[in-house]
């Protein structure tokens, strides 16, 4: 398994913007990734089962409520970006690259579905969705070009590599990342209401209106697998189910703890704060997904930080090089695919599913 991100953190400090772009463009397991699919089966994607809710929520996204959010104004404060500690300047550059990078994969996917497709209801939603997500990559853009770096957006389209995924295997990964978007922006939004002077960036207070966004994006794709209940309910796609939600939390927890410096500047717990987001988004995601992982499980926490440790064995030999340092990839690479299955092996709860799918923004 290649997973482990050569993270970018040597060469954030002080690098120059073709620098940034080339840890956007890195393509691992750990970070984002830009998805391609089959966008004539979506196109064929039949929406009435769900008509009414569908309206509902198209006709929210067309309101458009977030027009004006996402623009600097007074509460922007200054950042004083040459005082900053270099190590967590670091961390945090990478924290904005990996971002907007994620913001603007959503872009690339929700625009060419738009345009590749010919059916209103999909392409309605695709365009407001593609509409969401320029604006966020393009906000966290704005805030990297006064530390002096930025993401090269239109390069990054063509230079980064594309992964193909089935429609369903885009669905759920798509809904998690939005769910699990919207759970850490505003676990971090409500962490720094409490303690507005860790807040040690502008860009945190943007974050709640900008989650919403990413709660309406989920709710478009919860309905859209509800017009097809065998995405959710068979037993082979539970098993995806099952198998993207632990890729999804497992790497979630192995890339929060490579910023250790980030997360101290907030006073935020990386693994509490972990545990928090999955939480969040196992509860939301019961909206849809009939079965939910077991994070209290004895064996869920401990084998995350072998996940971890394997990745920081799998980097170190990386950087080692040689023949030496090949076979402890290979034996660091083993270790993560064992421990990914122990993860995975963990009984899931089971529920069923509630008959209205649709869930509005609560924390
Ligand atoms: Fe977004
Ligand atoms: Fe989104």
């Amino acid at each position: 398994m290649d997973l482990y991100p050569d993270s970018g953190a040597e060469v954030a400090a002080g690098m120059a913007p073709q620098d940034t772009t080339a840890m956007a463009t890195e393509t691992t397991l750990l970070n984002p990734r830009f998805y391609t699919t089959d966008f004539d089966e979506m196109d064929r994607i039949d929406v009435t089962p769900v008509r009414k809710e569908w309206d509902k929520l198209i006709a929210q996204m067309k309101s458009d409520p977030n027009k004006g959010h996402f623009k600097k104004t007074d509460a922007w404060d200054a950042v004083d970006w040459d005082g900053m500690d270099p190590p967590l300047k670091r961390e945090f550059i990478d924290f904005l690259v990996s971002s907007c990078t994620a913001e603007f994969s959503g872009c690339v996917l929700y625009k060419e579905m738009k345009r590749r497709g010919s059916n209103a209801d999909i392409c309605e939603l695709f365009s407001y969705m593609a509409r969401d997500e320029a604006r966020h990559a393009g906000f966290i853009n704005d805030a990297l070009r006064e530390a002096g770096v930025a993401v090269n957006l239109g390069f990054l389209t063509k230079a980064k590599k594309y992964t193909y995924f089935r429609p369903k295997f885009i669905y759920y990964a798509t809904y998690l990342s939005e769910k699990i978007g919207y759970a850490r922006y505003i676990t971090i939004f409500r962490h720094l209401e409490a303690h507005p002077e860790q807040r040690f960036h502008p860009i945190f207070k943007w974050f709640r209106e900008w989650c919403n966004d990413e709660f309406s994006h989920g709710e478009a794709f919860a309905l859209l697998m509800k017009t097809d209940p065998k995405l959710t309910e068979s037993f082979v796609n539970k098993l995806w189910i099952k198998f993207f939600l632990t890729a999804v939390y497992s790497t979630m927890w192995v890339r929060d703890h490579a910023r250790p410096e980030f997360h101290k500047a907030l006073g935020v717990e990386i693994s509490w704060y972990d545990q928090e987001v999955f939480r969040k988004t196992s509860t939301i995601a019961r909206q849809i997904f009939p079965i939910e992982l077991d994070i209290d499980h004895p064996r869920w926490i401990p084998n995350l930080e072998r996940m971890n440790r394997a990745f920081i064995a799998m980097d170190a030999a990386k950087r080692q090089g040689g023949v030496a340092g090949k076979l402890k990839t290979w034996a660091a690479g083993a270790k993560a695919a064992f421990t990914f299955a122990r993860l995975y092996t963990i009984p899931a709860k089971r529920h069923a599913l509630p008959a209205n799918v649709r869930l509005e923004p609560t924390y």
